[in-house]
């Protein structure tokens, strides 16, 4: 074919699919309707918050193109906000969900609607309210599949099949302690304790296969502050995704999920026709935290099974409730799908290097309270030793927007104040001192539009060496290298992998550890940088990135919608329930 017409070809071929997908691309809308009412999962009845009456809530069905249109209705008796966890909300900051980031939460008795597209990712993500603690039963799956002419990258399974692990306290969730985190009374996988406590023996989440077939788990752990193992008897998985980004393929007999993180597996019905129980429990890398090591079962029943009772069924041996190695190695093993959909190669040039110090720390007790941590202290969470503290009177993005001063200030650092052994900290000078107490504000960091941001995210041993899992919004990162230890790039930068990253949005930094992310700040706005265990947002480990405008009206941040709540009510309370919960303990 002459060179010319070969062009109009591959040009006219283009446009065709340009039309056809967009042709495709649908407006895919719900109601939620936030509302009280009781359950009962264990054996005590509870009043909890959910969306539409339901624990787990509706899960979302996309695909990639879609435009999702969601109208909150709070009939609750919370402020509320619903939080896309993972979308990357191009251009669309203000629906991001965050309180007082974003937005103001929806009062009882009105209405919001969450509106944006959902482009450029495939796989499993979550849903959950940004408040505190609500997302403990406000929160459900969101699948994003590739458009209707796309396949997966890999064998098209037999069927679907989501996984929503959940914490459960027997308690209400609006009044839950805040600090120290409460203990838990299960978890729970669809909304079911399975047949490992009393009181749920007849309520267990099970799945019908037939063998030889092969179904897709989409797993998400939505659990408020516990990584969670999972495991099923007898059966590899072969990871495919992680936080929607697809994967080298990843064959594994026990995967590992820290609050907010989702696995696609494939998992094949390939052993003698029986029954498997699958089994998640929790991982604690934290020194001395008491915890119920129960695990919560469901069960995969062959079909042509013989028994039905889960007296027959094979049962998985869970890892220690401390074993950091499996952990780690699950982890680190990931890689990503390069090549595959949506992949971008790794940009080597670096224009901003933060290295964030992140950890527990100290606050002065407040007069009159017993506090239970070090030195009759409370905790307080610190990223380069700074604790954030949320505006209280206008969401941070509409402060940056309108220009209005005093509400943030521009000046997160990037490197933390003092260099020290961060993972044996030990407190011998006053320098110590200071790094044991951060300082409370609420800083941000600003970013021009598509620089290459690169962090070091170096866990601390300030309090306690523990795994936190950091969850970046509106992007995904690229996870160059995990590791153990303090980070030291003339022996680690070497090591890092720049050829097929994994890329995520939350990432568990290893305890006493570090990791190397990078992304590409290529969207306007306020966007949210935060440990995704809920006791550790009023802890304040969190920090905001402004990511600034590009050079054109397509690469701006528009006005917020004219409709987004607005903030009235006692600023004291502005990020409890109307309840009005303690914060001071
Ligand atoms: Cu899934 Cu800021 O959270």
């Amino acid at each position: 074919m002459p060179r010319l017409h070969y062009h109009l070809a591959v040009q006219a071929f283009l446009l065709l699919l340009l039309f056809s997908s967009i042709a495709s691309a649908a407006i895919v809308e719900h109601v939620f309707q936030v509302k009280n009412v009781m359950v009962k999962p264990l054996c005590k009845e509870q009043m909890i918050p959910t969306v539409n009456g339901s624990l787990p809530g509706p899960t979302i069905d996309v695909r990639e193109g879609d435009t999702l249109v969601v109208h909150v209705i709070n009939n609750s008796t919370y402020n509320v906000t619903i939080h896309w966890h993972g979308v990357f909300q191009l251009k669309t900051s203000w629906m991001d969900g965050t309180n007082m980031i974003t937005q103001c939460p929806i009062q009882p008795n009105n209405n919001f609607t969450y509106r944006f597209n959902v482009t450029g990712q495939e796989g499993t993500l979550l849903w959950h309210a940004h408040v505190v603690n609500l997302r403990a039963t406000l929160h459900g799956a969101l699948i994003i599949r590739p458009r209707s002419d796309r396949p997966y990258p890999f064998p098209k399974p037999y069927k679907e099949v989501p996984l929503i692990l959940e914490q459960w306290w027997n308690t209400d969730v609006g009044l839950l302690k805040l600090r120290p985190a409460p203990l838990s009374d299960s978890y729970l996988i669809n909304g079911l304790a399975g047949d490992s406590y009393p009181c749920s023996k007849n309520r267990m989440f099970t799945l019908k296969v037939i063998q030889g077939k092969t179904y897709l788990l989409r797993i998400i752990n939505t659990a408020l502050n516990t990584h969670l193992f999972f495991k099923i008897a007898n059966h590899n998985v072969t990871v495919v995704a992680v936080d929607a980004v697809y994967t080298t393929p990843y064959i594994s007999d026990v995967m590992i999920l820290t609050p907010g993180q989702t696995i696609d597996a494939l998992l094949t019905a390939d052993q003698p026709t029986g029954l498997y129980y699958m089994a998640i429990s929790p991982y604690i890398s934290a020194h001395r935290q008491p915890f119920p090591a129960q695990s919560t079962t469901a069960l995969i029943i062959y079909e042509g099974a013989t028994s039905s009772s889960s007296s027959h069924a094979s049962i998985p041996s869970m890892p220690e409730m401390n074993d950091i190695q499996t952990a780690h190695r699950f982890s680190s093993n990931i890689t990503g799908l390069a090549g595959g959909p949506h992949w971008t190669p790794v940009p080597h040039h670096v224009d901003e290097r933060m290295f964030i110090t992140m950890g527990l720390g100290l606050e002065a007790c407040p007069t009159g309270t017993k506090c239970p941590g070090e030195l009759g202290q409370r905790y307080a969470g610190s990223l380069n030793n700074r604790t954030f503290v949320y505006p209280e009177t206008i969401p941070l993005q509409e402060a940056y927007f309108y220009n209005i001063t005093g509400i943030y200030n521009d000046d997160f650092p990037d490197q933390p104040p003092l260099k020290f052994d961060y993972i044996n900290f030990k407190v011998n000078t006053d320098h110590d001192y200071k790094m044991m107490f951060p300082e409370r504000k609420t800083s941000v960091k600003t970013l021009r539009f598509n620089s290459t941001v690169e962090i070091v995210v170096q866990n601390t041993g300030i309090i306690t060496t523990e795994s936190h899992p950091m969850h970046l919004h509106g992007f995904n990162f690229y996870v160059l290298g995990y590791g153990f230890g303090n980070y030291d790039p003339t022996h680690d930068e070497r090591k890092l992998n720049l050829v097929n990253p994994q890329m995520r949005n939350t990432v568990g930094v290893p305890p006493a550890g570090w990791v190397v992310l990078r992304f590409i700040a290529s969207n306007p706005g306020a966007w949210m940088f935060h440990c995704h265990m809920d006791a550790h947002l009023p802890y304040g480990i969190i920090m905001v990135f402004i990511v600034q405008n590009g050079p054109t009206p397509e690469t701006s941040l528009l006005p917020p919608p004219s409709d987004i709540p607005q903030c009235s009510w006692d600023p004291k309370i502005y990020d409890s329930p109307t309840t009005n919960i303690d914060l001071s303990y």
